[in-house]
């Protein structure tokens, strides 16, 4: 099954429809014995600008039954192969979901960042636990509290991309990566993901609903609405009257 970003226009910002479609389909493929893989890609131009930070100001999620969080809940406990093809910018959930995907394959204009702190928010979708496992914890500390950048090479080196590829290979890389996991038997498939992840999953079930309570209760913050605010507002957010 692949599952595609397709809203140009917005860079595939992510709605909570977009949220559920996507929540929806990982239960429809774990039902479908047919489905032995899921590729995630976007665009060449761009995997995902993250939330959709106008659709999270009108519509905040409000609890474990919302969209994102079935999504997120979805993706970390999927028990089939989940592979992800990453072109251009990959921006807070964009970057945080693939930690939960097992094999990323970048185009050499992926760009990776979680500015959660910069729109007022903290971490979601466990990475506050997964990040510093993989990289380090000052370069998660680079990620998730200065916001900054990562390029695909500088993702790779890091250890949460595979390869990096040509930007116009990516999708077609990903995807016969994701036919020869197909191929492979199913059983094996679910063991070794289970085996891999056991010793973590209940942690990352913890963390995830613990940053899930923060995150709510962030997003309806003066400082969240001052972020998105000034986004959408296309000027610079000003924090200096918080305290
Ligand atoms: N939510 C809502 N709208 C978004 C969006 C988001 N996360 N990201 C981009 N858009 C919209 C822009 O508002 C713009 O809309 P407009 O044409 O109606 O003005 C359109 O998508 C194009 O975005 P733009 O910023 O002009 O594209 P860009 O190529 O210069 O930059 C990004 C691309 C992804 C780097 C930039 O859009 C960005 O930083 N987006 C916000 C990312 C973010 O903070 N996500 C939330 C993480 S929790």
């Amino acid at each position: 099954m692949q599952i595609a970003f397709d809203r140009p226009d917005k860079k595939n910002a992510i709605t909570a429809d977009m949220y559920a479609a996507m929540a929806d389909a990982l239960v429809q493929a774990t039902a479908d014995t047919a489905v032995r893989s899921v590729l995630f890609h976007g665009s060449e131009q761009v995997f995902t600008a993250g939330n959709d930070l106008q659709d999270f100001l009108a519509n905040p999620p409000q609890g474990e039954a919302s969209p994102v969080f079935r999504f997120l809940h979805g993706i970390s406990r999927f028990a089939k192969p989940l592979v992800a093809a990453v072109n251009g910018p990959a921006v807070g959930v964009g970057t945080t979901m693939l930690l939960h995907c097992d094999l990323v394959y970048a185009g050499e204009s992926a760009r990776f960042s979680t500015p959660f702190a910069q729109l007022g928010l903290c971490p979601e979708a466990a990475s506050s636990l997964l990040l510093p496992g993989i990289v380090g914890l000052q370069r998660a500390a680079q990620m998730l509290l200065l916001g900054e950048m990562v390029g695909a090479r500088q993702a790779c080196e890091m250890g949460f991309v595979n390869a990096v590829v040509a930007d116009g290979d990516t999708i077609s890389h990903a995807l016969s990566k994701a036919r020869i996991l197909a191929s492979l038997p199913a059983s094996s498939m679910r063991a070794t993901k289970q085996l891999l992840r056991a010793g973590q999953q209940q942690a990352i079930d913890a963390q995830m609903t613990a940053e899930g309570q923060l995150f709510r209760q962030m997003l309806s913050s003066p400082e969240a609405r001052e972020a998105f605010t000034a986004f959408l507002e296309k000027r610079k957010p000003d924090f200096s009257r918080f305290s």
